[in-house]
């Protein structure tokens, strides 16, 4: 998954589009590069490494063009390395292109390209699409926007491109397919972006492509096509969210900044959707289409599916219908059971998740109703759902996810009980004493935030250079302690394995010694003397334990018990894992770790 940006405008190009990729970063940064249309043409410069080594070089520094592209690389095809950056020529210099996505089929159409004549200096998939273009460009005497609908049509893949053109210095073509793409309109001035937050300080208006749809952009013109050259309308959405909101605020990382951000990422999840009872006008399934869904599935990958893993008990609770959680990438390929009594709900921060969208347009194909959940207004799966609603996060931008987190569970939970009051299948006072639950969530957010943070930096403090930490719980707490625990693997590289509480003695106790740290999430007291007798097994073979719980436990012959405020078991993760986000976070400072780009990882998994 990688991050491009464009800029067409009378400023100079350059300083935009360095700008753009600093904030793009976080979507890969194994290498990066810059194309501007210069007097002398196609300017391009490119380097292995980050976008600051990119801006170091000293020829950036001439580039004085007004229109240009540039991208920020986390590799797929061929190592990381300057000639397999973006931006890339055609052969004869006079197209320029960067491009997010895979092309699957690029091996075949190098060969055709090769056999025209062509020849290729990287080993991409991206490189053959300037050079398609500069085929079709010269084989059929068309326009530019031609070629480049000519060159897409031999594409199989995904893609969000960029393509400027000696030829044309005044006009840049964009498209997408199943690759974000996002276009900002100044005054004047045309931005565009892999997403939103790169380009948000420049403008808060936004134009949003659909796949196969192509913007030509001059500077006193912004037209949309298909991909059968017919003209196409589009809408101007001003966003709400300001600059400031995707910079970080004074914390030391976005991370940090996320984690705190959440008791108003929170109640703007809820927003209006409680005012008059839980309702989402916008999913206008009926009571008799309800009645008839006879299985819900809720499919995600990573902390989205941990997400789902806390709305199944939700939905079977409040909608009395079988509801079952999968893991995207296995959904996608167990040819699962799906009929139009079926309702898929997909759940992805990013909205552009490879595999969270396949699984989504599978479940279609079979016929499943379908409902988008996402924090990105105008990402993929949001258009391709029946219906889509919205987390109100703001910007995620650290690759840890953590208020994208709780919002999916407010508004999962919001979701359902939306639905039980269409169905009738909760008592009405259950429905209204759960939604002012909900409604309390934000404020003891807060009131976690300020009572534990300085207790788990000293419990950081004193687990940093372990080797292995447990996570354990029960029903619900178990599904929280899969989000602790990859919270933890994923930005301190420290081992760690969620278990369910009730499960160790079946074989993983045979792992707990002397000194192990196990940490156990406690929030149902319909649970707590079994999950007590689980961790006094813990504690007997000489393991070291971290409570997070709202329970009066019977005894504190604990190593630390971390309070949180008492709530409905039901919604009880979207306060029971903050301290564990926070916990994570401290280790990972204590190791001098880069909390908000760990190695390895991309902010959204736009490839399979
Ligand atoms: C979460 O901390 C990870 N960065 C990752 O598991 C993420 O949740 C997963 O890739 C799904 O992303 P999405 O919500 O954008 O689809």
């Amino acid at each position: 998954m990688c991050g491009i940006v464009g800029y067409l405008g009378s400023k100079n190009a350059k300083p935009i589009l360095i700008n753009g990729l600093l904030k793009l970063e976080y979507r890969g940064y194994d290498s990066a590069g810059i194309s501007t249309i210069e007097k002398s043409g196609i300017s391009n410069i490119k380097t292995k490494g980050r976008v600051s080594l990119l801006d170091s070089i000293p020829e950036i520094n001439n580039l004085s063009g007004t229109i240009g592209i540039a991208h920020t690389r986390w590799a797929t095809h061929g190592k990381p390395s300057a000639v397999n950056s973006h931006p890339h020529l055609s052969n004869d210099k006079s197209f320029a292109v960067v491009h997010n996505g895979i092309i699957e089929n690029y091996i075949n159409l190098r060969a055709f390209l090769e056999n025209e004549g062509f020849n290729f200096l990287s080993e991409t998939d991206t490189e053959i699409i300037p050079n398609l273009i500069q085929y079709y460009f010269k084989k059929e005497k068309c326009s530019f926007l031609q070629a480049v609908i000519d060159a897409c049509k031999d594409l199989k893949g995904s893609y969000a491109i960029e393509v400027i053109s000696s030829i044309f210095p005044d006009t840049m073509i964009v498209v997408r397919k199943d690759s974000p793409l996002v276009i900002g309109k100044g005054n004047g001035e045309t931005y565009i972006s892999s997403d939103i937050p790169a380009i948000l300080s420049f403008t808060k208006d936004f134009y949003f492509l659909n796949d196969l749809e192509f913007a030509e952009i001059k500077k006193d013109s912004l037209k949309f096509y298909n991909d059968k050259l017919e003209s196409v309308t589009k809408d101007l959405i001003t966003m709400e969210f300001d600059a400031t909101a995707a910079e970080k605020d004074g914390f030391p990382d976005y991370m940090i900044k996320e984690i705190h951000e959440q008791p108003r990422s929170i109640r703007e999840t809820i927003g209006a959707h409680i005012k008059e009872g839980c309702d989402f006008d916008e999913i206008t399934l009926t009571k008799n289409e309800l009645s008839n869904i006879t299985q819900i599935y809720l499919v995600a990958c990573g902390t989205a599916m941990h997400a789902g893993l806390v709305a199944k008990d939700i939905f079977e609770k409040c909608c009395h219908i079988p509801t079952f959680t999968d893991i995207a990438s296995e959904f996608r390929y167990r040819n699962p059971i799906i009929s139009k009594n079926t309702l898929a709900i997909f759940i992805s921060q990013s909205g552009e998740t490879a595999d969270t969208i396949a699984a989504l347009k599978l479940a279609k194909s079979k016929g499943a109703k379908t409902i988008a959940i996402s924090n990105v207004i105008g990402s993929s799966i949001t258009r391709e759902a029946d219906f889509c609603i919205y987390t109100h996060a703001g910007p995620e931008i650290a690759v840890a996810s953590t208020k994208a987190y709780t919002s999916q569970i407010v508004l999962l939970a919001m979701l359902a009980l939306c639905f039980a009051r269409r169905l009738n299948s909760m008592h009405l006072d259950k429905i209204k004493s759960l939604e002012e639950e909900i409604l309390q969530l934000s404020e003891k957010a807060s009131i976690i935030l300020k009572s534990t943070e300085n207790q788990v930096k000293e419990i950081a403090k004193q687990i940093y250079n372990e080797k292995d930490i447990f996570f354990i719980g029960r029903g619900t707490d178990y599904h929280v302690a899969m989000e602790g625990s990859l919270k933890l693997k994923e930005i301190s590289y420290i081992h760690s394995e969620a278990y369910a509480s009730g499960e160790l003695k079946h074989g993983t106790i045979a792992l707990i010694e002397n000194g192990i740290n196990v940490v156990s999430i406690l929030t149902d007291k319909n649970l707590m003397e079994k999950s007590i007798s689980n961790i006094q097994e813990v504690v007997t073979r000489g393991a070291k334990t971290i409570i997070v719980t709202n329970l009066d436990l019977p005894d504190n012959n604990y190593d630390y018990i971390i309070t949180i405020p008492r709530v409905s078991p039901l919604v009880s993760p979207a306060l029971s894992v903050i301290p564990l986000q926070l916990l994570a976070y401290y280790v990972s400072k204590e190791k001098g770790l880069d909390v908000d780009k760990p190695r390895n990882l991309a902010k959204s998994v736009t490839v399979e």
